[in-house]
C-alpha cells in the first residue's frame, strides 16, 4: 500500500538533497537552506510511511484500517 509513497519520497528526498549541495556550491546559502527544509520534511513523511509499513507488517492491515478509521490520522 505505501510502497509507491515510499518510492516516491526516497527520489524526492535524494533529488532536493543533490539540489542544496549544488546551489551550496554556487553559494546560494538561501536556496540551500529552502532545499534542507524541504528534504527535512520530506524525510517525516518517509519516516510516517515506514512506521505504517511497519504496522501493518505487526498487526495487519484490517487493524491498521480500523484504528486509522477509529481514531484518524495525527497528520492534521
Ligand atoms: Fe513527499
Amino acid at each position: 500500500m505505501f510502497r509507491g509513497d515510499l518510492a516516491d519520497e526516497e527520489e524526492a528526498i535524494s533529488c532536493y538533497t543533490r539540489a542544496a549541495m549544488h546551489v551550496a556550491e554556487l553559494g546560494d546559502i538561501g536556496a540551500r537552506a529552502l532545499f534542507e527544509t524541504i528534504v527535512l520534511d520530506e524525510e517525516g513523511r518517509q519516516g510516517w510511511l515506514d512506521l505504517q509499513r511497519d504496522l501493518i507488517e505487526r498487526l495487519g492491515e484490517k487493524t491498521c484500517s480500523a484504528k486509522l478509521v477509529a481514531f484518524g490520522d495525527d497528520d492534521d
